[in-house]
């Protein structure tokens, strides 16, 4: 399938889920108010691959990203790693909670699909 529908009310606070989108994982995580304020936060010209949070989101709660490590491709673990975001353990990748590289060998942050927003409960990812 080219589009998934995932219903966001099923994504507790503070949880990220995996869905299996055009043969990749997709993760949609529901952020905390302090990850959302903690990833606004960070100074931009320090990251490796510069990207402003909000230029990565449509709406602060929801960071929608592929699943998919840019250093080799491994799958990372969510709400893992120094910055509480991704931790891949292939070889030991870290991105924050907007999916941004922080730390290892990924050279870029994770990859924002094209999404949009169906209603309040539910968003189109493709
Ligand atoms: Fe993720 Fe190498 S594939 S760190």
């Amino acid at each position: 399938l080219s589009q998934i529908e995932v219903k966001l009310s099923d994504i507790p606070e503070g949880k990220n889920m995996t869905f299996k989108w055009r043969g990749k994982p997709l993760f949609v995580r529901h952020r905390t108010e302090k990850e959302i304020a903690a990833e606004a936060e960070v100074n931009v010209a320090e990251l490796r691959d510069p990207q402003h949070d909000m230029d990565r989101v449509l709406n602060p709660k929801w960071i929608i990203v592929l699943g998919v490590c840019t250093h080799l491709g491994c799958v990372p673990i969510a709400n893992a790693g120094d910055y509480g975001g991704y931790y891949c353990p292939c070889h030991g990748s870290h991105y924050d909670a907007s999916g941004r590289i922080r730390k290892g060998p990924a050279p870029l942050n994770l990859e924002v699909p094209y999404y949009e927003f169906a209603d309040d409960d539910n968003v189109i990812v493709g």
